[in-house]
């Protein structure tokens, strides 16, 4: 019989660990809910005592999402974080507290610096702690792929004692390789299994060596019933293993691995473009399963075979991961109805009469500007109708523009409009983007530097969206801020406005801490 591989995806906390990649309350829910979607089994919401905002994020994913999706967050072996986990996590149907620990000798002595025994009753002290608090507790050996056998396995033994249901075997720094891995998975699950056949194996790896995928799949032939990965596989430095790879390689192999998993394999592309819009961080155009040329076929020996028969070349469909199955054209002329099912279809809720009745306002704007609307046009005009009703609320918005460009004096005037309040400035600058974001910091009164500036085309068509990805750093932080538009200057705008708003957004959360 085939095994059922859980799917615990981690991009809302070990993804979005990633530097510039932090999101605001609405953009981690907006993902959440597509992560609901994609039905992946447990959704790691975030680190709760890291910061309020954290907290806060993880309770309303757990209040959205959690009627069907099990939603777990992240501890260390301390009472204030596991209480912090708890409090988040509760309103989850299904709630798991997430501990972490290390186990290798280098974890214990230099983090630590107490005895392997103290630092082993430490996690048990902790599992019984969340036991008390929720029937369901994963413990993550944290570095278990440098740690010392007999010692990790004594303190599986005794968490597991302790009423751990689920194991997680860490590879922290992606050291470890497929063979090893593997290895090392198959006499860890076969102690466990005498040892209590309910409890879950897990593994988590890092991808330093390129290997995260190969050594997750290595782990599942080898026993592990559950797999942590995160969309585009982001994460700490080279990332986690990918989600849509890891769960393609059990789709595609299903006979090699025995193996399957619940995830709804159509919702990848969307997902995948849904993380990347919302963090900014760009997929690589050939990226297994996600990259734009990943099903993109240019030799002539290539394209010949394939007219012959699919299978010649191709090992999947990309209908499979939702490639073709999106393709949607609209115009000006469609209406509502169209729309409201062009919307609906992508899995987004068409919102209120209100609501839609706006969305349906900058649809057919766009359509004016660029005739033929395709599918990623409308994902990308939802979600970005949604990160602005969420900022306007409180934050700055752009009202409107003129920026002209010379050689001589690039020069840019903007109105911004904060709640009832519209402010007016102009200034010069050495182009008319460093003019525009010169004048918009100086009516934000934010002296924010900016670190980097990226402009994409979206979509195809003749007037395709543009795409501006910017970072800002303010005092030692860095935001990143982003926006599309048919109009790359108002794009640009958007984007700087869209980093700033992230800024106040966090030192308001700060001072309210
Ligand atoms: O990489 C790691 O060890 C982790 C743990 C918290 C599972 O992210
Ligand atoms: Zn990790």
């Amino acid at each position: 019989m085939k095994r059922n591989i859980l799917v615990f995806d981690t991009t809302l906390r070990d993804g979005e660990q990633v530097p510039g990649a932090k999101l605001n309350i609405q953009q981690k829910v907006e993902i959440a809910q597509q992560l609901k979607r994609l039905q992946v089994d447990i959704i790691e919401a975030g680190f709760p005592a890291s910061s309020a905002g954290d907290f806060q994020a993880v309770q309303e994913i757990a209040r959205t999402v959690g009627d069907t999706v099990s939603v777990t967050a992240l501890a260390r072996a301390v009472k204030s974080d596991i209480d912090a986990v708890y409090e988040s996590v509760r309103p989850a149907q299904n709630p798991l507290i997430h501990i972490v620990l290390g186990t290798s000798n280098i974890h214990v002595e230099k983090k630590f610096n107490r005895s392997k025994d103290a630092v082993l009753q430490m996690g048990v002290d902790a599992v019984r702690y969340a036991k008390t608090l929720l029937p369901h507790v994963q413990y993550s050996t944290e570095d278990a792929s440098r740690s010392e056998f007999e010692y990790l396995w004594s303190t599986i033994e005794a968490v597991v004692k302790a009423g751990a249901t689920m194991i997680n075997i860490p590879d922290t720094v992606g050291y470890a390789v497929p063979e090893e891995f593997g290895d090392l998975i198959r006499r860890i699950n076969e102690r466990l299994k005498n040892l209590d056949d309910r409890v879950i194996l897990s593994v988590h790896c890092h991808n330093d060596l390129g290997l995260a995928v190969a050594n997750t799949l290595s782990a599942v032939k080898n026993g592990a019933e559950k797999v942590e990965c995160t969309i585009n596989g982001l994460g700490e430095r080279a990332g986690n293993a990918s989600l849509e790879e890891v769960v393609m390689g059990l789709q595609v192999r299903e006979n090699y691995y025995n193996s399957h998993t619940g995830i709804n394999t159509k919702e990848l592309l969307r997902t995948s473009r849904l993380v990347s819009h919302l963090t900014g961080l760009d997929v690589q155009v050939n990226k297994a399963i996600t990259g734009e040329n990943a099903f993109a076929h240019s030799s002539g020996i290539h394209q010949d075979g394939l007219l012959k028969d699919k299978q010649v070349y191709e090992i999947m469909a990309p209908e499979e991961v939702g490639a073709d199955s999106m393709e949607l054209i609209l115009t000006a002329r469609s209406g509502r109805h169209a729309f409201r099912n062009a919307v609906e279809k992508m899995g987004f809720e068409a919102g209120d009469p209100a609501d839609f009745e706006q969305l349906f306002e900058k649809f057919l704007t766009l359509a004016d500007a660029k005739k033929e609307v395709y599918d990623h046009d409308v994902f990308y005009l939802v979600t970005q109708h949604r990160t602005i009703k969420a900022e306007e609320k409180h934050l700055y918005e752009l009202a409107s523009f003129q920026v002209v460009s010379n050689d001589l004096h690039p020069t840019a005037t903007v109105s911004l409009r904060k709640g009832a309040e519209t402010i007016t400035g102009s200034a010069v600058g050495d182009g008319p983007i460093d003019a525009l974001y010169s004048v918009i910091r100086t009516l934000v009164g934010l002296d924010v530097e900016l670190k980097a500036y990226k402009i994409n085309s979206l979509s195809r068509g003749k007037e395709a969206i543009g795409r501006v990805n910017i970072r800002i750093e303010y005092e030692g932080k860095v935001y990143s801020g982003r926006a599309m538009d048919t109009d790359i200057i108002k794009a640009s705008a958007n984007a700087f406005l869209n980093g700033i708003n992230a800024v106040l957004l966090d030192t308001a959360k700060a001072a309210a801490v």
